[in-house]
């Protein structure tokens, strides 16, 4: 059972690292749009996490708030990419406002910080 969940924090660390990744990406290229790898990264993240809030393979108890926190946070990150590729869509080059796409980067840094120092 641990091992499962140790394979669990791996795949959620993982679409951590597609989303940002992705993110980055579009930053450095001056592009900054929200892509569908962005997407695939915010919902493994996403599945992952759920799967580890709950207590199992586990001795300690885990911190309710903090994942409550990081849902509130990922359910932010989300509406932020659908309301930026809608509004991308409507403008035509496809390409989101610069506040919404730095505050998903932030987000998500905050949500990996979260997981790794809050305990
Ligand atoms: C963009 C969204 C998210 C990102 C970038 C993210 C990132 C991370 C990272 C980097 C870790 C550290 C793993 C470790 O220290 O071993 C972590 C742990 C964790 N995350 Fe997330 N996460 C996200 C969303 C969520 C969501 C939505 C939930 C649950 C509703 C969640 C629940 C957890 C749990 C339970 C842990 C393990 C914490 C522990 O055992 O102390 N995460 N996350």
């Amino acid at each position: 059972m641990e091992y499962l969940r140790l394979i669990v924090v791996f795949i959620h660390i993982t679409g951590f690292a597609l989303l940002f990744g992705a993110w980055a990406v579009e930053v450095s290229s001056g592009r900054r749009q929200v892509t569908r790898l962005m997407n695939i990264g915010l919902a493994i993240a996403g599945l992952a996490g759920l799967v580890l809030a709950a207590p199992w393979g586990i001795s300690y108890d885990l911190n309710y708030v903090k994942i409550g926190v990081k849902l509130v946070v990922l359910i932010v990150i989300g509406a932020l990419m659908g309301i930026g590729q809608a509004r991308a869509r409507k403008g035509g080059d496809g390409k989101v406002n610069a506040g919404v796409f730095w505050t998903i980067g932030i987000l998500t840094l905050l949500n990996a910080a979260l997981g790794v120092i809050w305990r």
